[in-house]
């Protein structure tokens, strides 16, 4: 089913524009079954980050619609792109979110889809733990990891209204961090620490979706896209691309009014 869309080149990034977020999570949806199909032919999987918050709720909800004849999900590796440091039982768990609207309903082994551990007890060692498990799965040992960084298939991103995205927030440590994959990073504005890939993951992956919608994230969008000279964590990200198709911006068009 074939989705309205209107498609800009915003400061050169390729940006979908979706009359209202179902027409946008549909069309992402197809994307995702799409890319994880030519992934796999090309490189026998697909591996894939999620975002957390809201704003991807709906897609989430889509993808669980897909049966293994329409998603290769035996073939599709899920990785958590940031997360809070709260039981995977709590409301605020990005895990909890995932697995209650998406991997309950698909059949995908539970050895595909790697929750973090240990964040609702000690976020320091959660991350090096996942940092760990990062490098495991993709084969880089510590040892000679110099320069190894894994290259996802996709990451699937959001943008917080203060210009974060994962869970690397303005001013927060992790936005320094080069050195691992993944890490804990405290936030101050909330005075809770989170788990976030750090940038070398991010920017290493062959695509990222930046999923965005609501009228309330109109100016932050405006101001990201076209703003170059504020310096926020998202606009990091487009700094450290090493090329601009990397990167695509999926909103609706209440939160792109000021585009
Ligand atoms: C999280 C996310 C975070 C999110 C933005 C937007 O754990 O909250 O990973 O980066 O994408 O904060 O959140 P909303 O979708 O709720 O606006």
């Amino acid at each position: 089913m074939s989705v309205a869309v209107r498609e800009k080149v915003v400061s050169g990034y390729h940006t979908h524009i979706y009359p209202a977020k179902q027409d946008m999570c549909e069309a992402m949806a197809q994307r995702i079954r799409e890319m994880a199909h030519a992934e796999v032919a090309a490189h026998g999987r697909f591996t894939m980050t999620l975002s957390g918050g809201s704003t991807p709720r709906g897609l989430y909800s889509r993808l669980a619609k897909f049966s293994e004849d329409e998603m290769p999900w035996t073939k599709t590796y899920l990785f958590i792109g940031d997360e809070r440091c709260v039981p995977s039982d709590s409301p605020e768990s990005n895990y909890g979110m995932v697995r209650d609207l998406l991997l309950s309903h698909i059949s995908i082994p539970s050895s595909n889809v790697f929750p973090t551990v240990e964040q609702d007890r000690d976020p320091d060692k959660a991350g090096k733990k996942y940092d760990q498990t990062l490098r495991r799965f993709f084969h880089i040992d510590e040892q000679n990891a110099e320069g190894k960084i894994p290259v996802f298939s996709l990451h699937l991103m959001g943008l917080g209204d203060d210009g974060h995205t994962a869970s690397l927030f303005p001013g927060s440590p992790a936005i320094n961090v080069h050195d691992v994959l993944y890490t804990s990073n405290y936030v101050q504005k909330m005075d809770s620490h989170r788990l976030t890939m750090t940038w070398p993951l991010i920017v290493n992956a062959s695509k990222i979706f930046m999923m965005v919608e609501g009228a309330g994230k109109a100016q932050i969008i405006k101001q990201v896209l076209t703003e170059p000279q504020h310096g926020f964590p998202s606009q990091m990200l487009m700094h450290q691309l090493k090329h601009k198709d990397q990167l695509e911006w999926y909103l609706d068009e209440s939160c792109s009014t000021l585009l």
